[in-house]
This record gives C-alpha cells, sequence and structure tokens, in this order.
C-alpha cells in the first residue's frame, strides 16, 4: 500500500485525502492549524456516511476509507511517504519554506507535489536540494467529483518522476493531462476569455448579464453562463486569479482584467457566497434576457471564438497535446465540447475570419489572432483528421 501525505486539511487538502484513501492508499494529514484538522475529519465522515446513505459505497468500505486516513501533527511525521502534496495557502513563500523542510524530512525517493493553481512549480522546487523529483499535481475542486488532474513537470524535473506520478493519478481513475509550466496551466489560462470577453460585451452595453449567461447555454450549450459561474467561484477569487494571470503573462492585454469584476470585488459583492454578486440571491426579481437570436448567436459565438484562439494558440505554444487541451476543457470545466474539435465543425477559416473581424474592428492586440489558425487556413488543415 502506497503512503501519501497531504499537507493543508481545507478544501482541496480534505477532498485529495479522501481520493487517496479511496484508493486503498495510507494518507496521512497535516496542517499547522489543529482546528482544520479536526474540521477536515468531520466533513470526510458526513462526507462517506452521504455516500453510504445513496448506496454508492457500503458501511463497511466507508469505514475502511476513513481507517486509512490518520493526521499527524508535526511535519516530520512525513518522512515514510512515497508522494507527499502540499495543498496550503497560495503563497510562493510559504510554499518554498514547506519544500525545503520536506526536502530534507523526505527520502530522496519520495515525490514531493504542489497543488498550487497559479504560481510557478519550477520556482517551488528552486527551494529544494533534489528539485528532480517536485511536480505539480492540479486537482479541480471539489477534487474527488471533478476528473480532470493537471500534471506540470519542472523545468528541474525528471521524466521518471512524471511516470511515476501520471500512473499513480491514472490508478485513482483521474484523467490526467501533462501542462508546461506556464502561468495558468491549461484551463486556468484557455478559460480566461470566458469571462474576459462576457465582461467586455457587458461592458460594451451589447448585453445584460442575464442575457450573455442565456447565449451561452441556450446557444452555446455550456452548463453555466459566465456571470453564474463567476459568481459561483466567487468574484474576488475570480478577479485575484485574472490579476495574477495577466501580470504573469507581462501584461499581455489578452489577459486584462476587467473594472466591472473589480468593483463587483471591492463592494463585497462576491457572488452566491454573500448573497449578491452580478446576480441578487437575496430576492426573487424577474431576470430580463433578450430573445433576439441574432444578437444570442453574435454574442456567443464572440466568446466561442476567443476561447477557440486561446486553446490554439496553448497548441501553438507547446503548453499541452491537442488532446490533452480538449480533455482538460471538457473534464475540468465541463465544457460541451472540446475546443479544438469545435473549430474543426465551425471551419478553421470561419474561425479566423471571425478573430479578424474584431481585430480590425477594434485594433486591440487582445483580438489577435493566433499563428497556427492562420497556417492551418493556408494549409486547409484541421486539428484532427
Ligand atoms: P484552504 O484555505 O481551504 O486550506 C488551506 C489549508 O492549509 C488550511 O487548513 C490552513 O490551515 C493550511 N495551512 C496554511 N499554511 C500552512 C502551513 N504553512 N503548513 C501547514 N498547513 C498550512 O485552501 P484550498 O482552497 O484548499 O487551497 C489550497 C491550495 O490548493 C492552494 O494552493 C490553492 O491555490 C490550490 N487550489 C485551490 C482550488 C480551489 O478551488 N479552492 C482549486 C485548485 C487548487
Amino acid at each position: 500500500m502506497k503512503t501519501i501525505g497531504v499537507i493543508g486539511a481545507g478544501s482541496m487538502g480534505s477532498g485529495i485525502a479522501q481520493i487517496a484513501a479511496t484508493n486503498e492508499c495510507k494518507v496521512l494529514l497535516f496542517d499547522n492549524n489543529p482546528k482544520a484538522l479536526l474540521k477536515a475529519l468531520e466533513k470526510l465522515e458526513k462526507i462517506l456516511n452521504r455516500l453510504v446513505q445513496k448506496n454508492k459505497i457500503n458501511q463497511l468500505q466507508s469505514e475502511k476509507i476513513i481507517s486509512r486516513i490518520s493526521t499527524v501533527e508535526n511535519i516530520v511525521e512525513l518522512s515514510s511517504c512515497d508522494l507527499v502534496i502540499e495543498a496550503i495557502i497560495e503563497d510562493i513563500d510559504v510554499k518554498k519554506n514547506i519544500f525545503s523542510e520536506l526536502d530534507v524530512i523526505c527520502p530522496k525517493s519520495t515525490i514531493l507535489a504542489t497543488n498550487t493553481s497559479s504560481l510557478s512549480v519550477t520556482s517551488i522546487a528552486s527551494s529544494c536540494k533534489f528539485p528532480e523529483r517536485v511536480i505539480g499535481i492540479h486537482f479541480f475542486n471539489p477534487a474527488p467529483i471533478m476528473p480532470l488532474v493537471e500534471i506540470i513537470p519542472c523545468i528541474q524535473g525528471t521524466d521518471q518522476t512524471l511516470q511515476i506520478s501520471k500512473k499513480l493519478i491514472d490508478s485513482w481513475g483521474k484523467v490526467a493531462v501533462i501542462a508546461k509550466d506556464t502561468p495558468g496551466f491549461i484551463v486556468n489560462r484557455i478559460a480566461r476569455p470566458f469571462y474576459g470577453e462576457a465582461l467586455r460585451i457587458y461592458e460594451e452595453g451589447i448585453a445584460n448579464f442575464e442575457t450573455i449567461d442565456y447565449a451561452m447555454t441556450e446557444i452555446g450549450g455550456f452548463r453555466m453562463g459566465p456571470f453564474t459561474l463567476m459568481d459561483f467561484i466567487g468574484n474576488d477569487v475570480n478577479y485575484a486569479v485574472t490579476e495574477s494571470v495577466f501580470k504573469s503573462f507581462y501584461f499581455d492585454p489578452r489577459y486584462k482584467p476587467s473594472f466591472t469584476q473589480k468593483r463587483h470585488a471591492e463592494a463585497g459583492w462576491f457572488g452566491k457566497k454573500s448573497n449578491r454578486g452580478y446576480y441578487d440571491y437575496s430576492s426573487e426579481e424577474l431576470r430580463v434576457v433578450s430573445k433576439d437570436r441574432a444578437v444570442l448567436v453574435s454574442i456567443c459565438n464572440r466568446i466561442l471564438f476567443m476561447l477557440i484562439n486561446e486553446a490554439a494558440d496553448a497548441l501553438f505554444l507547446n503548453i499541452a497535446t491537442k488532446e490533452d487541451i480538449d480533455l482538460a476543457m471538457t473534464k475540468g470545466v465541463n465544457y460541451p465540447k472540446g475546443l479544438l474539435k469545435w473549430a474543426d465543425e465551425i471551419g478553421i477559416e470561419k474561425c479566423v475570419n471571425s478573430l479578424d473581424l474584431l481585430y480590425n474592428e477594434y485594433k486591440e492586440d487582445r483580438y489577435r489572432c493566433s499563428p497556427l489558425l492562420r497556417r492551418m487556413v493556408n494549409s486547409k488543415s484541421k486539428f484532427y483528421s
């Protein structure tokens, strides 16, 4: 049986502990706040009881899962782990401190992974004497439910670290994709226009939140519209990610944050968790949606073409394979189709022409078309033949 150490018993750490224990691993859970450890165990028991009630697992299985998880009060107790996954606060200095401690505590054969969603894995690894065993293993929230896991080798990492990590995540029944260590990895990079372009359309006064959401769900087939999704994620969290991606890309205008979202975050209108975001969740007020099909189609297409452009550019820059890019967006954020497959269906030329129309109208770099799409039009090729 493999022993997995999990550091940080918050939303992500407790979910990762549940997955590992369900897959017959012994789990050692550590947090520097003892109350967080207790809370995580209580939450896990509740979740497992619910799974028993729903007949997803039986009582014996639930007891076995819980019995595989032990909490530890000192990080040195993680020395026997085959793999340690860190899921503490998103702060580069705090993470580097933990990794330099782990590097001394754990034998060289222990893989040290970070669940960071926005920091450089390479930078975290640089705090270790043996950085070749460091890797990013990025789960999505809620970890036990979302199938996708992004695996991010750091530039100092070995192929062995990557292969062992991927094999383990595959054996846990997750969909593992491999991403280059660049800001936002795959999902948090490619998904930016879903929010950013929706906000821009709103700011230009083309449509209200309700109509843009309706266009994306009714015409695009997305499970949630961008404003509903931002309210669900939290405008504070989503704005912080956008700002961090923008800075990390050396202020590329394609990732420019929006004042509308910033003001919502400043007002404390975070979304569902504060009962007010783009929508007011305390009132039953009727939402006014334009049903003008031409308007809905052009809103949906504008956001979709920007998403396709981002996905194509990620492929162009070798962030991941085309298959992994499509899997990441369908399994990590439930997109109805892989964006590159979608581009093939729409026609690459139509995507390029639509992006060029936007670029010619606004003359903003934000709308520049990926060279890959342009090359594909010239060679009359598709992503999937
Ligand atoms: P959280 O705030 O729910 O939990 C963090 C836990 O880490 C807390 O229990 C805290 O006591 C503990 N902690 C903080 N500093 C520590 C230290 N020095 N040593 C030991 N424990 C420490 O945070 P959450 O949401 O679980 O996020 C954890 C990590 O996962 C972050 O890096 C975040 O970016 C990443 N992540 C978060 C996702 C999300 O949707 N919440 C999705 C994917 C990744």
